[in-house]
């Protein structure tokens, strides 16, 4: 007979749930920021559960010199401060991330994020995000630590902290667990391409405005038609760079007409 006391847990199996817990690592001049709206609703009850974990540094703490400087006036002149490389290189490497981590910078001349890069963060281990300010960063540290650049969208942010937000909120509604069945992303827009048909609920008119019959009908295959040609004719009236990508083809022709744009 085995007489050896066997441990109450697998080391094997726990070293790996820890190596494998999802995981955000910020980069900022402001901590007090975070973890901001992420700490509320979903993301944040995920995170208040375990189901995955902010790390949150100031860029500040790995200043040198007495002044604790972070930054100084562009090289060539010009308007604004620029983050110096050897101040954020060393936060980066501070950091001490696994190398398989992707390393991004938020900046609004990045590739601007899509819905198929957010699961891509999802399915990894997370990121490290460095929250860009001032007039920019030292062009030097973006390549040295192969840092990617990534924008939420064509407009300026003061800082990244809200650009590093919103992609982490995007990604952590991905992540295994944090969605229940009720709130599933299968059908919503831009997992098919399309944007996502408009939906109804209670009462069932709405300051004359009843809710389209083929709703109520209780007929699927109806149902499931009408939405896809309200999906359809929204990508091609608001989004034509989304319909052309799509294949720019009408998969029921004879839908009805749809009752938002179009
Ligand atoms: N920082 C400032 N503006 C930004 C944007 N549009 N996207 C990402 N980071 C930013």
């Amino acid at each position: 007979m085995d007489t050896r006391v066997k441990p109450a847990y697998d080391a094997g199996k726990l070293s790996l749930a820890i190596n494998t817990m999802w995981r955000a690592t910020i980069l900022t001049l402001f901590p007090g920021m975070f973890p901001g709206p992420l700490g509320a609703s979903l993301a944040g009850r995920a995170l208040a559960t375990g189901l995955w974990e902010m790390e949150v540094r100031d860029i500040r703490d790995s200043a040198t010199d007495k002044h604790r400087s972070v930054d100084d006036t562009p090289a060539g002149g010009g308007p604004g401060m620029v983050l110096r490389a050897d101040v954020l290189a060393a936060a980066i490497d501070n950091a001490a991330i696994a190398p398989e981590r992707p390393r991004l910078v938020m900046s609004p001349r990045g590739r601007p994020l899509t819905q198929s890069r957010v699961a891509e963060f999802a399915a990894g281990l997370g990121p490290l995000i460095v929250c860009g300010r001032f007039e920019g960063i030292d062009q030097r540290v973006i390549n040295a630590r192969g840092l990617e650049e990534v924008s939420i969208g064509d407009y300026v942010l003061s800082g990244g902290e809200i650009a590093a937000m919103v992609l982490l909120d995007a990604c952590v509604r991905l992540l295994p667990g944090v969605m229940g069945k009720l709130e599933s992303g299968s059908d919503e827009s831009f997992s098919a391409g399309l944007l996502e048909y408009p939906q109804y609920t209670r009462p069932q008119s709405f300051e004359g405005h009843p809710i389209p019959d083929i709703l109520l009908s209780g007929d699927h295959a109806k149902v499931a038609a009408w939405r896809r040609a309200e999906a359809e004719n929204l990508t091609r009236n608001r989004r034509p760079d989304l319909w052309a990508a799509h294949g720019g083809q009408l998969g029921n022709q004879k839908g009805p007409k749809s009752t938002t744009d179009g």
